[in-house]
């Protein structure tokens, strides 16, 4: 009973060994990727007029027919930039002369921070008041 707790021991010890490795690698290859910097991608969202078609919170808009919300950009930093640069139909194109890989994954970042939609209930009812 002893010598079976023992080996029970060492081969959690292994997995939780195991796991570390893991996490480890995963951890590295996200410091890989360049982290965007929100701050700076609000303030090119605002500069390059993005926010004229998608709104100010990123809740979309309208410019001859609607625009998709971007708030919580569910597209990857890849594909994004890649949409930028060959937007279609009334969506104008973005080239790497006007905004770098760099600006772009910014903005991006921004995008992803922010909240979205809020359901109904959350908005706290001033008018009732
Ligand atoms: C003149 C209006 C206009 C401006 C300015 C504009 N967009 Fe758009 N955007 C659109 C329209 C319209 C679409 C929908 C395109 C289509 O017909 O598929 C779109 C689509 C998108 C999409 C695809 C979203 C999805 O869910 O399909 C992204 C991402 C996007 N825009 C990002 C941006 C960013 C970032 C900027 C600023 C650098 C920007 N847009 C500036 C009009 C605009």
């Amino acid at each position: 009973m002893m010598i079976g707790s023992v080996k029970r021991l060492a081969a959690v010890t292994a997995i939780a060994a195991a796991f570390a490795i893991a996490g480890g690698v995963a951890a590295s290859r996200a410091e890989d990727a360049p982290a965007g910097d929100p701050v700076n991608g609000k303030r090119l969202y605002l500069a390059d007029g993005c926010f004229e078609c998608h709104g100010r919170a990123g809740q979309g808009g309208r410019f001859n027919y609607l625009t998709p919300a971007l708030a919580q950009i569910a597209l990857p930093v890849e594909s994004f930039i890649a949409f930028l640069r060959e937007a279609p139909n009334d969506m104008p194109s973005f080239s790497a002369d006007v905004l770098s890989d760099k600006d772009a994954a910014d903005i991006h970042a921004y995008l992803s921070s922010l909240p979205g939609r809020r359901d109904a209930k959350d908005i706290p009812p001033i008018l009732n008041q």
